[in-house]
């Protein structure tokens, strides 16, 4: 194996040794295979190519000061993927066998997982197909969970350092009564558009609206959204939002910190009264937000004055990076240590 800068790594695709695979067929799952492949052999009739009938996970691994390899919150991400497939009918993978083939990825993978310290970690990336042929609109007989692996850096660039983001109000990534709740590939897609377009109009990413009313806050791309007010954790209550387990953790640490937390619908014009904003997700962890443009209106939102996070995101993001890392006693049981 190449001698990997750990330090440096940005959030990408990585070629590892191993992932594993389990297919459905007959309406059971099958034995978990291992393969060195990166490449999968798919019928031309799969669903999941034409009717989208595909979800995926993301979860991350820590090689803690103390040797130790550090799981994050697994039984979280292999219970959404179950309600992502029963989201858009497909065979749900057991939370046993998602267990099994979490563990045996990692042990295989072993040398890919990150030194600590350095800002970096191992992701997981569950996927699991519909594999089985249809041309009509109609769900797949046959499934296939695949989950790979790859050492990764920091999602946004700027790691822990403030970032831009950008209100979009000429784009929704789902329906109100569409399937914004779980981790399915159409929500991503139809992100597209937007998030390429505030890249190169100097943004990190965008803040998705509402998709009704086009006024309250949903997502900030790829991660939920917090404000801090005073000794108060606020985050949006939304239908089309996914239920971040990430998000779900810092409140629980907010509360542990003696803040009140809120999960209420955000309107957009509160963003003046934040004392400090962040994204936050497994991939994000926290990403503080120093400025926030409504594209349409061009109002402008600022925080971070002093081009630092805030103390309370600051304290949170330690506090996380802490537990995940095995260098802060983890009370709450979030870790499964896998050797
Ligand atoms: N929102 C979206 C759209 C995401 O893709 C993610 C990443 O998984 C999150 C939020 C954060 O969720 P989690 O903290 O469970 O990673
Ligand atoms: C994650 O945070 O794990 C995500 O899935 C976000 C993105 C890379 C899709």
């Amino acid at each position: 194996m190449e001698k990997i800068d750990w330090g440096k790594l940005p959030f990408g695709y990585f070629k590892t040794d191993y992932n594993v695979r389990c297919y459905y067929k007959d309406g059971k799952w099958g034995e978990i295979e291992v393969s060195s492949s990166e490449y999968i052999n798919i019928h031309i009739a799969a669903t999941c190519l034409h009717y989208g009938q595909e979800c995926f996970e993301g979860m991350k691994v820590f090689r803690g000061k103390d040797g130790k390899i550090r799981v994050f919150r697994w039984e979280k991400n292999a219970k959404r993927m179950q309600r992502s497939c029963h989201g858009i009918m497909m065979a749900e993978p057991p939370v046993e066998l998602f267990k099994e083939m979490m563990i045996k990825v990692i042990k295989l993978n072993k040398n890919h997982i990150p030194l600590p310290g350095l800002g970096a970690s191992l992701y997981l990336r569950p996927l699991l197909i519909g594999s089985g042929a249809q041309v009509g609109i109609k769900p797949a007989n046959e499934y296939l969970f695949v989950i790979f692996v790859g050492p990764v850096g920091p999602y946004f660039k700027e790691g822990f350092n403030p970032v831009d983001v950008q209100i979009v109000k000429d784009y929704d990534r789902t329906a109100p009564q569409g399937t914004g709740h779980i981790k399915v590939g159409g929500n991503y897609a139809a992100s597209l558009r937007p998030a390429e377009r505030a890249k190169q109009e100097g943004f990190s990413t965008v803040l998705f609206l509402d998709s009704k009313e086009n006024k309250y806050i949903d997502e900030a791309g790829p991660a939920n959204f917090f404000g801090i007010k005073g000794n108060t954790y606020i985050t949006p209550d939304s239908s089309t939002i996914l239920l971040s387990i990430t998000n779900m953790s810092l409140r629980t640490l907010a509360e542990d910190m003696n803040m009140k937390v809120e999960k209420r619908p955000v309107h957009i014009d509160e963003l003046a009264e934040f004392d400090e904003v962040g994204a936050c997700g497994t991939a994000a962890v926290i990403s503080p937000i120093k400025k926030i443009v409504d594209r349409e209106t061009g109002k402008v939102y600022e925080y971070c004055k002093d081009g630092k996070a805030g103390p309370i995101s600051t304290k949170l993001y330690n506090t996380l990076k802490g537990i995940q890392e095995g260098e802060i006693e983890d009370k709450h049981g979030w870790n499964m240590i896998i050797e």
